[in-house]
């Protein structure tokens, strides 16, 4: 341990007072200075400080103090400077060109999530779940579950687009037999007392009960922790899965005239003024 010797000197009230003890007394007293310190920082490490989460008052009254709002979402807005310029999508453009081009904000944590879920043994479809759950936050990051679902529903299979909707609602709610607790990144996102809507509520009791509950509970189970900034990922171990599970539209997404094809062109286009 490094004994900082001005400080322990004054602890003892200063070279005068230490010149008037004696070397047995100086002793016991450098030995208890260190024994203190020692306890000090045994303490520190013991008992980690308690992370300080904003509680939901506290987030509502920062709505003022943004340009933007909590739910815009991320090709619409920068986090910090200005938006880039977005590379021109190929014509017919496909899931894995958006992958690529468009969805560059959320597309890292949803490889890791999908990774996460391959390593796991997971269904293909769950794994397609996990690839896909949200990317829609791309263009809208409220109620992401529901326009996720929407965004894909005429190109998967109805248990992954059930997958995709339901995480959103299943997140708040811990399910530790199945390896879900409740995330911190919550306490810190919504506040620490932030209770869901009842809609949220009502929509986990349905789910809980579904024959689907498992599909959708596993997206959030590989939701968690697949937020490592220097996790190396890549498509190209979903590719297989994609061309099995994901009907891509001959005409390109966005031009299939699929009642979702807007929301495929909002996506490519998003500086559209109108
Ligand atoms: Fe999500
Ligand atoms: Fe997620």
């Amino acid at each position: 341990m490094e004994i900082d010797r001005r400080v322990f000197i004054a602890s003892l009230g200063g070279t005068t007072a230490v010149s008037l003890l004696g070397d047995e007394a100086k002793a016991d007293a450098l030995e208890e200075y260190m024994s203190a310190r020692l306890n000090e920082a045994v303490t520190a490490q013991s008992a980690p400080v308690a992370p300080q989460f904003p509680s939901a008052a506290e987030l509502e009254a920062q709505i003022e103090t943004r340009p933007t709002r909590r739910g815009v979402g991320n090709l619409f807005t920068a986090r910090s400077g200005n938006v880039k310029r977005l590379d021109k999508l190929p014509s017919n453009p496909r899931l894995v060109d958006f992958f690529t081009m468009r969805f560059n904000n959320t597309s890292n944590h949803c490889l890791q999530s999908a990774t996460k879920a391959l390593r796991g043994g997971m269904s293909e479809e769950v794994v397609l779940a996990c690839l896909l759950h949200d990317v829609v936050q791309e263009i809208i990051k409220v109620d992401h579950g529901w326009w996720g679902a929407q965004l894909f529903e005429p190109y998967i299979s109805e248990k992954v687009a059930f997958a995709i909707r339901y995480h959103q609602a299943l997140r708040f709610y811990a399910d530790p037999a199945n390896g879900y607790e409740y995330p911190d990144l919550y306490r810190r996102v919504f506040g620490h007392d932030y209770r869901p809507e009842p809609y949220i509520e009502a929509t986990y009791q349905m789910v809980r009960k579904h024959k689907w509950y498992g599909e959708a509970r596993m997206v959030t189970v590989n939701d968690l922790y697949a937020f490592d900034a220097n996790a190396q990922v890549s498509l190209e171990p979903f590719v297989d899965i994609i061309g099995r599970h994901f009907k891509q539209p001959k005409e390109g997404l966005g031009y299939d005239n699929s009642p979702v094809a807007h929301m495929w062109r909002t996506i490519e286009r998003p500086d559209a003024p109108l």
